[in-house]
This record gives C-alpha cells, sequence and structure tokens, in this order.
C-alpha cells in the first residue's frame, strides 16, 4: 500500500510528533501505575477524545482531497480515505482515525472499515448528498424481505459498513446532516424507487460506539444497528422536524448488547426502535433483540413512541430494560406493537422512572398492527407478550387517556406490572382505561387501571420486577486517546 499522506509532511514534524507519542506513552505509564494522577497533559494541538480504543494511525479528510465548501462532493475523498486507512485495520495493524475539520463536506454514501475511528471536529458538519446518483443502490435486510418503504432494494445509508469490529464515530460534537428534505418530499409524493437511506447503518458488526455527534435531518431513521453486538451510544443530539416521515433516532434490530444513553432526541417517529425483522423474513432470519438498556433519554415525539418495541419483531425482543426516561410531547412512552403473522416474542420488558410532559397515551400496546411486507405471512404465527413492567411514571397532561391496551384475541398479553404510577387527565376523559385481551397487576395506579389488571398482587414490596444485575455491555470501558490535530490543508476551506 501508498505510504501514509502524514507522511508528506516535514521531517521535523514527524520527529516532533514521534517525540511526543513517546512522551505520552511515558506519561500513560505513570498515570497508570499512580492512578491519583491526573490524564496525559495536552499540549497545543492535542486533543483527547473517549472511545473503546485508540488508534495508531491518523489522517485528515483534507489530505484525501477533500474540499470543505459545502458544494463540492467529498464522496471520492471519503472513499479513498477509508480505503487507505483500511490497511491498518487488521490484526496488529494498530487501527486509524479519519479526522474531519472544520469545514462542511459534501458526500455521497461511504462505508467505514475495522478498528477505525471517524472523529468529527466541532465545527465539522458532513452534509448528505443531494444528487440521489450518488446513492447506491444495495440489497433489502434479509429479515425484511424487502425495502421498508418499497418493494425490492434500498439506498445506501449515508455511513455504512458490514462484518466490522471495533468502530466509533466521535468528535467534540460535530455534525452529520443527511439534510433529509429532498427525500421526505419525494417519499410523500411516492416518486421514490427505493427505500430511503439512513444516516448510519452498521450490519454484522461488533463493538460500535457512537458518541458526542450531532445527527441533522436524515433522510429516514438516524441510527441503524443490525444483526450486530456490543453497541453504545452515548450522549448523542438527534434532531428532526417531528412531521418528517419515518426520522426514528436509534433502532437497534436484531442486535444484543445494547447500551444508549444520555441522548437527546427529536423526532418525527419514536425516538427509539427496537425490532428484529419483519414477518416470516424475520422468523426465518430469528435474530432477536436482546439485553438492551436505554437510560436517560429524553424525547420528543409527538407523532410516535419515546421507546417502541416493534413493529417488526419476528426475531423476537427479550430483556430490554429502560430507566430515567424523560419526554416532552409523545404519543406514548414505552409503545409494543406486533401483528398476527410476526410470531416471536416481546418478553422481559422492564421499565422505570419516566417523567412524561403532554402524552396522548402513557402506555400503548397493539396487537393488530397492520403492516406487513406481503401477504405471505403465516396467520398461525402469534406472537407472545408477557413479562411487561412498569414503575415509577409519573405523567402530565395526557389527552387522550391514560392507557390504550389492545392484546390479541385467544393469546392475550400477560404478565404485565404496574406500580407507582401517576397520569394526569382531563377530567371530562371519561375512559382513562381501554384493555382488551390483557392480563396483569398493579398497584398505586392512579387512575385506577382497569380490571384486568387488577388480578393479583404485584409483590411484598409492592414494586414490580427490575433486574438486579448489570449488563456485560455495562463493563464495556473508554480510554483516553490523544490525537495530534492534522495541519490544515489549503483544501480544506477552513471553518466558515
Ligand atoms: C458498502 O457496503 C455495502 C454492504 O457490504 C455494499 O453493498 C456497498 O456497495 C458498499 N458501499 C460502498 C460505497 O462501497
Ligand atoms: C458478513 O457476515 C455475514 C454473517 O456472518 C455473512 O453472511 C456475510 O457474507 C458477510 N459479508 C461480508 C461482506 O463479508
Ligand atoms: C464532547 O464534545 C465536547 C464539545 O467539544 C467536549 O468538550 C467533550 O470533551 C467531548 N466529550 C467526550 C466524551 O469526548
Ligand atoms: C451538541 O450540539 C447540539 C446541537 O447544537 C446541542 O444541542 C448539544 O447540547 C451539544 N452537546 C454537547 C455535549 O455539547
Ligand atoms: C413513585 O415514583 C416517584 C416518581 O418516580 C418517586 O419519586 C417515588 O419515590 C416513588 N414512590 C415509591 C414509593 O417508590
Amino acid at each position: 500500500m501508498a505510504a501514509s499522506p502524514m507522511l508528506n509532511a516535514s521531517p521535523l514534524l514527524q520527529l516532533l510528533r514521534s517525540v511526543c507519542v513517546l512522551l505520552l506513552a511515558a506519561s500513560a505509564t505513570v498515570s497508570g501505575r499512580h492512578h491519583t494522577a491526573p490524564p496525559a497533559a495536552s499540549r497545543t494541538g492535542q486533543s483527547m477524545y473517549l472511545a473503546p480504543n485508540c488508534r495508531a494511525h491518523t489522517a485528515s479528510l483534507a489530505d484525501f482531497g477533500g474540499v470543505g465548501d459545502g458544494t463540492t462532493s467529498n464522496t471520492a475523498a471519503f472513499r479513498s480515505a477509508v480505503d487507505h486507512l483500511s490497511q491498518y485495520s487488521g490484526e496488529g495493524g494498530g487501527g486509524a482515525m479519519l479526522y474531519v475539520p472544520a469545514g462542511k463536506w459534501l458526500t455521497g454514501p461511504f462505508n467505514l472499515t475495522s478498528h477505525f475511528t471517524l472523529f468529527l471536529h466541532s465545527d465539522a458538519v458532513i452534509l448528505g448528498s443531494q444528487d440521489i446518483s450518488e446513492w447506491p443502490i444495495i440489497d433489502p435486510l434479509p429479515s425484511y424481505g424487502r425495502g421498508r418503504d418499497k418493494i425490492g432494494g434500498r439506498y445506501a445509508s449515508l455511513i455504512g459498513g458490514s462484518n466490522l469490529t471495533d468502530v466509533a464515530i466521535t468528535g467534540n460534537n460535530g455534525t452529520i446532516d443527511g439534510q433529509g428534505a429532498l427525500w421526505w418530499s419525494k417519499f410523500k409524493s411516492n416518486k421514490l424507487k427505493y427505500t430511503r437511506g439512513y444516516l448510519i447503518e452498521v450490519l454484522w458488526s461488533d463493538t460500535v460506539f457512537i458518541s458526542n455527534v450531532t445527527l441533522l435531518n436524515s433522510p429516514a431513521w438516524n441510527i441503524h444497528p443490525v444483526y450486530s453486538r456490543n453497541i453504545v451510544v452515548q450522549g448523542v443530539t438527534i434532531l428532526a422536524p417531528t412531521r418528517s416521515p419515518n426520522t426514528d433516532g436509534i433502532n437497534p434490530d436484531s442486535c444484543s448488547h445494547v447500551r444508549i444513553e444520555d441522548c437527546y432526541i427529536v423526532s418525527g417517529d419514536d425516538c427509539v426502535a427496537i425490532k428484529s425483522g419483519w414477518d416470516e423474513y424475520g422468523i426465518a432470519v430469528g435474530m432477536p433483540s436482546e439485553h438492551i438498556v436505554v437510560r436517560r433519554l429524553t424525547c420528543v415525539s409527538p407523532t410516535s413512541a419515546v421507546i417502541a418495541l416493534g413493529s417488526e419483531m419476528s426475531g423476537g425482543i427479550r430483556d430490554v430494560r429502560a430507566e430515567d426516561i424523560a419526554a416532552v410531547d409523545s404519543e406514548s412512552g414505552v409503545r409494543i406493537k406486533t401483528a398476527v403473522g410476526r410470531g416471536a416474542y416481546v418478553r422481559d420488558v422492564f421499565v422505570r422512572r419516566m417523567t412524561l410532559e403532554r402524552m396522548k397515551w402513557v402506555f400503548w400496546m397493539t396487537g393488530n398492527y397492520k403492516s406487513h411486507p406481503d401477504d405471505k405471512f403465516d396467520p398461525s404465527a402469534v406472537p407472545v407478550v408477557e413479562g411487561i413492567s412498569y414503575q415509577d411514571v409519573v405523567a402530565t397532561g395526557v389527552y387522550k387517556a391514560a392507557a390504550r391496551l389492545e392484546g390479541i384475541q385467544g393469546a392475550p398479553f400477560r404478565g404485565i406490572c404496574l406500580a407507582n404510577v401517576t397520569a394526569e387527565l382531563d377530567k371530562s376523559k371519561k375512559y382513562p382505561w381501554t384493555c382488551t385481551d390483557v392480563e396483569g397487576v398493579s398497584a398505586n395506579v392512579t387512575p385506577a387501571p382497569c380490571e384486568a389488571l387488577q388480578q393479583g398482587d404485584v409483590g411484598g414490596d409492592g414494586a414490580c420486577p427490575f433486574p438486579t444485575d448489570t449488563l456485560p455491555i455495562d463493563q464495556l470501558t473508554l480510554q483516553q486517546c490523544a490525537y495530534d490535530v492534522p495541519p490544515t490543508s489549503p483544501g480544506a476551506g477552513g471553518g466558515n
């Protein structure tokens, strides 16, 4: 492979750089021995960030012909940068970081590589190309059998990757702006031949860390890890207009060991949606979403849920924990959506400490979500929903009803537990609870729940179950990583 573009820097700079690396290594050892020592002191031009792994090599997008003027396409620059840096992605290669400097970097879709960090400067904005011919058409997901919007293929996601290990997307809160308005209007007027792309999608990947970035205006879903494990999304801001179609925030799909925390999401759909494939296609792939924790999420989603489970759940969804969830203006809290034909299950869902303001429904479950990939679904594939706990919920300004719970006839949703719940709603609402084909227990719920949810004692301490163990993904540790800010090349266009 060709030498790194970084090596074009003056020999003096190189020397300085290696001296600093040595000094840093020394101080890291020292602070490792004396735990009270502060992190390695940063000098001019050196910055720090947190990630599961640090990288031995760094290059700037500007070194690959990138032009940050907001109008020049950088698709080739991003692709050749990742291509070049993939030489370090092998065993013992040390990994690489691609630094995106201040500027506006217009691009079509590109893929990431393993042992790789995409780092965004605080004034870096990656802009999604408005030239649809720049967006490749890729195969539908096997667990969906087709594109979600349209039968057949789908547009690639802006930032993609398959079969990756150890990837980070982070920075000083730089921005990835999908410029989705073009896609939303084409979608609404039915002018798209294929399903819209997402902002970030990884398939078949392990250890993906997304933190400290702002995502704007995705064409559709924002973050979509699928068939993957060990995913952390932390300190991410996601913003889309509240009427933009399907701009879900974070959608783990057939993924295990996922941690979503400290995120702020404004969405035209669900803030978080946990999925696992669609009807017969999802059943055939059979990959559940499990061992997922969502905490300290703040959500605005007037047309959909704070956290949705489904409606595509045909690989199963289990062991989901959500805590310290705040929402202002949403349709429902933690919502379950499924249908006959989906098969599989949604079980062991634990929710505690939700503060909800201005809600249509506090609780919403549907066993008759009418959306199927085609008419080949198996009518005997009846999903099982059981073991769903909600504890310590305060909702104010509930404008429709406390709950709308609709299970499946002959296959009721069982083991629902509600404890310490207050829903403050308009006194004119005569039927605060609608319950059909559901069974469960409750304690200290105001207004008093439907009889179907008063079928026994919650438990000795008046609390619903919540696991006491921690998930392995909570033990993923982060390193302090240092890097030298690559010199700005003339092509970078500055931070204006
Ligand atoms: C990205 O990866 C996907 C799946 O492996 C592939 O179909 C697509 O062509 C790749 N895109 C680019 C721009 O290389
Ligand atoms: C990625 O991994 C999946 C599952 O192991 C495999 O089916 C697929 O062929 C792999 N794709 C590539 C591009 O290596
Ligand atoms: C996130 O970005 C902010 C703003 O630049 C920075 O101060 C902070 O250190 C970053 N946090 C992490 C964990 O990297
Ligand atoms: C990141 O930027 C967004 C949008 O400007 C802002 O709302 C958010 O508070 C910032 N987050 C951090 C950690 O600086
Ligand atoms: C009930 O929930 C509220 C709100 O989360 C909390 O402040 C309070 O401590 C809970 N009460 C009990 C008895 O757990």
